[in-house]
């Protein structure tokens, strides 16, 4: 019997059924990694590296839960024995990166041989990638990709028991497991997935092809996991999904996101939700209407228009047109007047012309973003884009992409400045990272204040009165 967890002997066989059999995993790999740790003479530590989107900054949470729950503490990358890597490769270059940081752990785990690499996420979804790894990365010891990082415990626990490289990538899945371990980042707010996966195939995006297809958790397990965090002191929470304006539709019995809303609305000690991401094709109108009325949902909408060019937009198969995009542009804002509105824009999609730029441009103009993401459009090899004709030179791109930057900084910064002077409701986050004696705060619309404070203030709501704009930020007083 384990005298940790007297329900779980680990004579018996691993169970079958989910989460019951990775934490019998997680018991098994407890043992080896308390043997090696002995051997060592030190409690073994890792390191969890994330790159890309908060989907993949919810997964690394999971991992981090199993790792400690394993028995591993944290440590900074350069010091840690079992180092993971939580890919992205959203744009080419994505991957680069990750082989260069590979590169430089191999001479450290050679000098270490007890040492252990992880890699996982989106990159690893893609054949050419693991055939790579295979061939010329031989040092690293688990792979694994986005739909079956549940079974982290297992995987750790194969590869102490067959001292051999693990690889373990699924295809798809239609399986959500839930009720395993997590560690969050922040006491106070927390990310919860209300979707996976991605259906829309926006001709540019690998989203689809390494996420799967799109599947959303039940609303008793999304409700009670959430109950779950209020009664654990989160009081935000950030609902999660690569669309989460299709949360439900395949569900066997099917409810909308608005309908999700007014349930998480309902719970005790919940104070702010937000959510992302919107896509514009299917946001309702009673989701406006919701968010109309919500005491709750954050006044903020990060809503992806990605080009303001209708011939662009089609070719992107996003599945509308620009009128459409700034039609319900001015439905949410006469819904919620002091919302503010964010975005992604790609520069350069295939065949984008001068003129075209210059409807993207017009969009900016006429919604006047809090702020927005601008991206350089990257040829993602396996998408139908990367396939197109005309694909736009570099410096043709690069000069769009600087004037596009421009004017959604001069607007953003005048944006922001209507709210100087007013006083607002904050959730302190941390203290500042420049100045001690300040704290750093988050409004309802996403925008940061620094003010004077202390630690002992994180975690809790206070009324700012904020002074000056600087930009993107506020400097404020508390009252
Ligand atoms: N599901 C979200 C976006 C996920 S990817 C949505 O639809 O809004 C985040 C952003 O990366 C996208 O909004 C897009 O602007 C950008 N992006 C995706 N693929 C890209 C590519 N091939 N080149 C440049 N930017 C890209
Ligand atoms: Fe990619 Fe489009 Fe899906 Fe967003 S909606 S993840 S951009 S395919
Ligand atoms: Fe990147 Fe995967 Fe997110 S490709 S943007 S980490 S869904």
């Amino acid at each position: 019997m384990n005298m940790m967890n007297p329900d779980i002997s680990l004579s018996d066989e691993a169970p079958v059924s989910e989460p019951e059999r990775q934490y019998y995993y997680i018991e098994k790999a407890k043992q080896y990694v308390k043997e090696e740790g002995e051997a060592l003479g030190r409690t073994l530590t890792f390191c969890v590296t994330t790159f890309g989107c908060q989907m993949n900054a919810r997964d690394s949470e999971k991992l981090r839960g199993i790792l400690l729950k394993i028995g591993y503490v944290e440590a900074a990358e350069d010091e840690a024995d079992f180092v993971i890597y939580n890919t992205c490769t959203v744009r080419e270059n994505a991957n680069t990166r990750v082989y260069g940081r590979l590169g430089q752990l191999k001479p450290r785990k050679k000098q270490n041989p007890h040492m252990m690499i992880g890699l996982c996420g989106c990159m690893m979804q893609e054949p050419e990638v693991v055939e790579k790894l295979k061939k010329s990365y031989r040092f690293v010891d688990i792979i694994f990709g986005t739909h079956n990082i549940y079974k982290f415990a297992e995987l750790i626990v194969t590869r102490y028991e067959s001292k051999r490289m693990v690889i373990d990538i699924w295809k798809d899945t239609d399986k959500i497991v839930e009720d395993l371990p997590n560690e969050r980042k922040y006491a106070f707010k927390s990310g919860v997935n209300i979707m996976f996966g991605c259906n829309n195939f926006c001709s540019y995006c690998i989203v689809p092809y390494v996420r799967g297809r799109e599947r959303s958790r039940e609303p008793q397990a999304i409700i009670r996991e959430i109950e779950r965090l209020a009664a654990d002191g989160v009081s935000e929470v950030m609902l999660l999904g690569q669309n989460v304006n299709s949360y439900g539709k395949t569900l066997e019995h099917p409810i909308t996101f608005a309908e999700l809303l007014e349930e998480i609305e309902k719970i005790d000690g919940i104070h702010r939700i937000r959510f992302m991401t919107s896509h514009p094709k299917d946001l309702s109108d009673d989701l406006i209407a919701v968010m109309g009325r919500s005491k709750k949902i954050c006044r903020h909408l990060h809503l992806p228009v990605q080009s303001g060019s209708t011939r662009i937009l089609e070719k992107m198969n996003r599945r509308y047109t620009k009128e459409q995009y700034l039609e319900l542009v001015r439905k949410i804002r006469a819904a919620v007047p002091d919302i503010s509105l964010t975005t992604d824009i790609i520069v350069g999609f295939p065949g984008e012309t001068e003129e075209d730029f210059q409807e993207t441009l017009d969009v900016v103009r006429q919604v006047r973003y809090d702020s927005a993401f601008t991206f350089i459009y990257s040829r993602r090899t396996g998408t139908p884009a990367a396939v197109m004709e005309d694909q736009i030179p570099e410096d043709v791109i690069k000069d769009r992409f600087d004037r596009l930057l421009n004017e959604v900084q001069t607007i953003a910064s005048s944006v922001c400045a209507v709210h100087e002077g007013s006083v607002q409701e904050v959730l302190v986050e941390s203290v500042s990272e420049h100045d001690h004696t300040m704290v750093t705060g988050r409004l309802s619309n996403n925008l940061l204040v620094h003010f004077p404070g202390d630690k002992s203030l994180i975690g809790s709501y206070v009324d700012v009165h904020l002074t000056e704009c600087k930009g993107f930020y506020y400097i404020g007083k508390k009252i």
